[in-house]
């Protein structure tokens, strides 16, 4: 059975953590696939661990949409939710309808992310939501706002922590079936989470979220940095590296092939 925006609210109420990676490739996604993650992200962080730019700005429509077709092309049981890049959807409701509308059709994801809070993002969700698209929010640190807020910590203090407590409000009032709250006091987290009927996704938000995400490159350990929030499950720049070491070294004894 393909999991659905209605299972993950019920995920919420059953107290069962929603289990989130990101993934930008067939192989990848169709691995999260079949271990069960209940949403696959299609996360703009590829433009820096897939795509090498140094932030996620650069990214455009087109290159999310090559990428997010490939997930889905490896899916069958997960939600796909594809982030919509920096500019895509910022101008203009319609400008986000535009861009959402092409990721549904031409993708096969069954939802869309972006970032930021209330009012005009909070607007544009809820003329998304009413055209019948699902979306999904994400607040706390923005990295499509790394020039304004750099990478640090948000929320810190009692106005600004009360300032992502509205826009998850808002969020969750316009129709957004998730949020995504990043690197934000556990804390808060556990407010906005308890306050929310919607089901909140973690990353750097301590435990009590309804669910955590991690970008998969930093999971398996393929990241050139890490996030501090980020656990490496894997080390596996080291693991690529011994075996293209040992396969040189088997071409150069003229060890390999094995077989004439
Ligand atoms: O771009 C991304 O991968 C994300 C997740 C980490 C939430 O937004």
């Amino acid at each position: 059975m393909t999991v659905n925006i209605q299972q993950l609210k019920q995920l919420k109420q059953h107290g069962r953590p929603i289990v989130v990676l990101t993934a930008s490739d067939y192989a990848i996604a169709q691995l999260l696939d079949e271990a069960g993650v209940d949403i696959i992200m299609v996360g703009d962080s590829l433009a820096m661990v897939t795509l090498g730019y140094k932030t996620t700005l650069p990214v455009t429509l087109e290159e999310m949409l090559h990428h997010a077709k490939a997930v889905c092309r490896g899916v069958k049981r997960a939600l796909v939710v594809c982030d919509l890049p920096f500019m895509s959807y910022q101008e203009s409701p319609q400008q986000a309808m535009q861009t959402a509308g092409r990721v549904l059709k031409e993708t096969g994801a069954q939802a869309v992310k972006l970032e930021g809070g209330y009012p005009a993002i909070a607007q544009t969700v809820s003329k998304l939501t009413a055209a019948g698209i699902p979306v999904m929010g994400h607040v706390g640190l923005t990295p499509q706002s790394v020039h304004q807020l750099g990478y640090r910590q948000q929320g810190k203090t009692l106005e600004a922590s009360e300032k992502i407590l509205q826009e998850a409000i808002a969020l969750s009032d316009a129709g957004a079936f998730a949020i995504v709250l990043e690197h934000i006091p556990a804390d808060l987290a556990l407010q906005i989470t308890q306050k929310l009927s919607i089901p909140t996704i973690g990353i750097g938000a301590g435990v009590n979220c309804d669910g955590q995400v991690l970008v998969t490159s930093d999971l398996l350990g393929l990241s050139e940095r890490l996030p501090p929030f980020a656990k490496p499950y894997l080390n596996l720049r080291q693991i690529i590296t011994q075996a293209v070491q040992d396969f040189s070294d088997d071409v150069q004894q003229r060890k390999f092939p094995e077989t004439n």
